[in-house]
């Protein structure tokens, strides 16, 4: 477990599973804590040893579990995404999908993509096998039944570490999860997907995707100040948008070939459309994401970014991209 400096103080990362709440309670659970670069790392753990010592480094400690953003963040990812039934197509066609495929829908959510995928399927006449996958229960929570029943199964589980056996899936798509798995962990969901694939199975990614460092930056900073104004207190630690080039390597690192970029739109932000989605409809909080946007992206970026101010709406534009890639199969 991270313990997280959140507005100057130390709040635990939520996601703890029961039997580690309880330990917390007890105060036998170690924590470690990292503070900067210019700390060194500081194991402590919450038994009364920990407040003593923090108390004898000087360190004005509170403990307290982050809310975690996936049970409070209700949201329509199509109208938040953005999305477009011809992505949609862009996607499924890419999974390559034949009489009987197995797919999986990682990080599934309420399940849009799957239910998009089933349609592919009755278009093309065929029949495949959907399986449905994400970490958090109240995401899921509001699939619609009639794909519940319709998929071959709907399973809680951790894309890190995925319940499937090796080699289940000709095919896995991941739209918009990767960037909600902290960064260090990011490879290994990679890594997972390759491992769950059959040799000849497809692995897309949807996501926004960055060709450069400064406007990544920019975006993951934007959308932190958005999570803060939002109370989406455990996405201050794990969200991370990650660029074209790193989407490569773990790709490559994790053994997949033919890693192709197939696929971009812009992708519109409005922080008009954020307020009424995450920002609970409070003009003050929209003028503080406006300011800070405003702050952030200046220069030549704003120009790249095609920063609008119209009226109390910031639009500005950043790309939606599918990948693909193959694991090939053994020659
Ligand atoms: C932005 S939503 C996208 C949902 C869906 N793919 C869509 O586009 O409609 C990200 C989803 O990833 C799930 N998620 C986050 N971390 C996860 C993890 N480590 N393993 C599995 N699912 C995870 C969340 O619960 C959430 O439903």
């Amino acid at each position: 477990m991270d313990v997280w400096l959140l507005d100057g103080k130390i709040k635990t990362l939520l996601h703890l599973s029961p039997a580690a709440r309880k330990a917390l309670q007890r105060g036998d659970l170690d924590i470690y804590v990292h503070l900067s670069a210019n700390h060194p790392s500081i194991h402590l753990s919450s038994n009364d040893a920990f407040w003593a010592e923090a108390k004898e480094l000087g360190l004005q400690l509170r403990c307290t579990l982050l809310t975690d953003a996936f049970e409070v963040r209700k949201v329509s990812f199509e109208s938040l995404h953005e999305v477009m039934d011809k992505d949609l197509q862009v996607l499924a066609d890419s999974l390559q999908l034949q009489q009987n495929s197995s797919v999986l829908d990682m990080m599934c959510g309420y399940g849009a993509v799957g239910a998009s995928l089933l349609a592919y399927a009755t278009q093309k006449n065929i029949k495949i096998s959907l399986t449905l996958c994400d970490l958090h229960e109240t995401q899921m929570a509001a699939m619609p039944p009639a794909l519940r029943s319709q998929a071959h199964s709907v399973q809680i589980g951790d894309a890190r570490n995925a319940p499937f056996p090796d080699e289940s899936f000709d095919a896995v798509a991941n739209k918009m999860g990767n960037h909600d798995v902290p960064h260090h962990e990011q490879p290994t969901t990679f890594q997972e997907m390759f491992r769950i694939l059959k040799p000849g199975g497809v692995f897309s990614i949807w996501d926004v995707i960055f060709d450069d460092a400064e406007m990544q930056d920019a975006f993951n900073d934007v959308i932190r100040r958005k999570d803060l104004l939002a109370g989406y207190e455990s996405y201050l630690c794990d969200r991370y948008f990650f660029r074209k080039d790193q989407a490569e390597r773990m790709f490559r690192e994790a053994g997949f070939t033919e890693v192709k970029l197939i696929h971009q739109v812009h992708y519109l932000q409005s922080t008009l459309k954020r307020r009424d989605a995450e920002l609970g409809g409070d003009p003050r909080k929209l003028q503080e994401l406006n300011q800070y946007i405003l702050q952030r992206i200046s220069g030549s970026l704003r120009d790249r970014m095609q920063l609008k101010v119209l009226g109390d709406d910031i639009q500005f534009v950043v790309p939606n991209r599918i990948m693909t890639a193959i694991k090939k199969r053994a020659s």
